[in-house]
């Protein structure tokens, strides 16, 4: 199997020496894999920045990390559902996607990966990234067979083709044991990705 080599920055920067004179609004959009937890440290550094930063969670993310946590690192209620009771009229999935100003998925599983890919809008996070005209950044996060996998590669592909921002992913050991690709980038090379867009 032959891939194509997808674009890794690294980066020493200091992570804490960033100027924000002005605010703008990250939304980060989380799927489900063990990698989760490194997305709450994305948040909180880019809060700290001083960034308006807006979090959606797919249903299987729920599963490794709770709203509340994102809520409370990011001062802003979560988005978790697509038919939430209406309160406030609003489409919330087209005001987010017009508010970022930077949209960042960070981990991307395989799954959100194929449904941005082809164009499938069925929840809350695949359907606002599908409204989206700022930059789109995408850092997968998978174990290294689903991230070798030909079609995920192929998909990786066809969004780098349609102006989506893929990065890769490291080396080492996954949490399922494994050694190989498929890693997440560490949350500090994730937010100077993201700082250059800002
Ligand atoms: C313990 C566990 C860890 C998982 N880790 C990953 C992962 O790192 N990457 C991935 O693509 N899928 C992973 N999955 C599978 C996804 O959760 C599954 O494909 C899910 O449908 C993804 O949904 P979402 O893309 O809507 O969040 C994992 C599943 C389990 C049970």
């Amino acid at each position: 199997m032959k891939f194509v080599k997808i674009r890794v920055i690294r980066n020493s920067m200091n992570i804490n020496n960033h100027d924000t004179s002005t605010k703008k609004t990250v939304v980060i959009g989380v799927s489900g894999g063990i990698a989760c937890y490194k997305a709450i440290e994305v948040v909180n550094q880019l809060k700290k920045d001083g960034y308006n930063v807006e979090v959606i969670m797919t249903k299987a993310a729920q599963q490794f990390v709770t709203p509340l946590t994102f809520q409370t690192m990011s001062h802003n209620a979560v988005v978790t559902e697509m038919f939430d009771p209406v309160v406030k009229w609003d489409t919330k999935h087209i005001d987010l996607a017009k508010a970022a100003d930077v949209f960042v998925i960070v981990p991307a599983t395989a799954n959100i990966i194929g449904k941005i890919a082809n164009g499938i809008a069925d929840d809350m996070l695949s359907t606002t990234v599908m409204a989206v005209k700022s930059p789109v950044l995408i850092f997968p996060a998978m174990n290294t067979a689903m991230y070798e996998n030909s079609i995920v590669q192929e998909n990786i592909q066809k969004l780098i083709k349609h102006g989506y921002h893929v990065f890769g992913t490291a080396s080492g050991e996954l949490a399922c044991g494994d050694i190989g690709t498929g890693k997440l980038l560490d949350w500090q090379e994730i937010v100077t990705e993201i700082r250059k867009f800002l």
